[in-house]
């Protein structure tokens, strides 16, 4: 079973950004995606999400059809199975890290992993509301919010943005090894060329294509 399949994607916004990508995701299985600034990758990562409806195309999560699933299992999706790991967090901002990670937790009815939080160096956060850590704490609660809630697709979006070369490395183990511990697949957009040959796959978009480079 793919994870994610997509079929002749295509999108304009002021211009039309790509036209007939195609991409598949199997379990266990990470893909980069690499492309200079404005070529459109977060809007493709937007698309295979969930978030954005393409043009034209179909994307498919479990082999279902996005477009065509019921508006509960596209919601029951979101909530379990979709991690999204984007640049704008959206952590409660008048809530404790603690309070963040509680949410998740409840409503995905997991556990929170202690231990992860010791390896993202957010144990002592957990009091502090986020608002009063910087941007390489928060980015870490939100990663481990999402880690939390146990789903078989992460996108992640320029995930080592805020965060020192070493920090950028551990999250990086992170999320592989979560990858191979539950069998969820992973589309990481990022400018990084090192980050991304550490992917089983690297593409590259290019001239509104999706080129296989790696
Ligand atoms: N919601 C939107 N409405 C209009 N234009 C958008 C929107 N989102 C992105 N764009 C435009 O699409 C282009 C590609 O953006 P983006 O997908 O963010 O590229 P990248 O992530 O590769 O830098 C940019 O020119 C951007 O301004
Ligand atoms: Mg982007």
């Amino acid at each position: 079973m793919n994870l994610l399949s997509a079929k002749n994607l295509s999108h304009t916004f002021d211009y039309e950004l790509f036209s007939n990508i195609s991409l598949d995701l199997q379990e266990g299985e990470s893909v980069a995606i690499i492309g200079v600034s404005g070529s459109g990758k977060s809007t493709l990562l937007n698309i295979l999400s969930t978030l954005l409806k393409p043009d034209r195309g179909s994307v498919e999560i479990f082999d279902e059809n996005v477009s065509t699933m019921s508006k509960k299992r596209l919601w029951e999706i979101k909530r379990d199975e979709i991690g999204l790991v984007f640049q704008s967090h959206y952590l409660f901002k008048g809530f404790t890290s603690l309070e963040n990670l509680e949410v998740a937790a409840i409503l995905s009815k997991q556990e929170i992993d202690e231990s992860l939080l010791k390896r993202l160096h957010i144990d002592n956060t957990l009091e502090q509301k986020v608002t009063e850590l910087s941007g390489g704490q928060q980015q870490r609660v939100s990663i481990a919010r999402v880690l939390t809630k146990k789903p078989r697709l992460l996108f992640v979006d320029e995930p080592t943005g805020n965060l020192d070369k070493t920090t950028a490395n551990e999250v990086m183990n992170i999320f592989f090894e979560y990858l191979q511990k539950y069998n969820a697949g992973m589309v990481l957009v990022t400018h990084d060329e090192e980050l991304a040959a550490r992917c089983d796959k690297v593409y590259k978009l290019l001239n509104k294509e999706l080129e296989r480079v790696n």
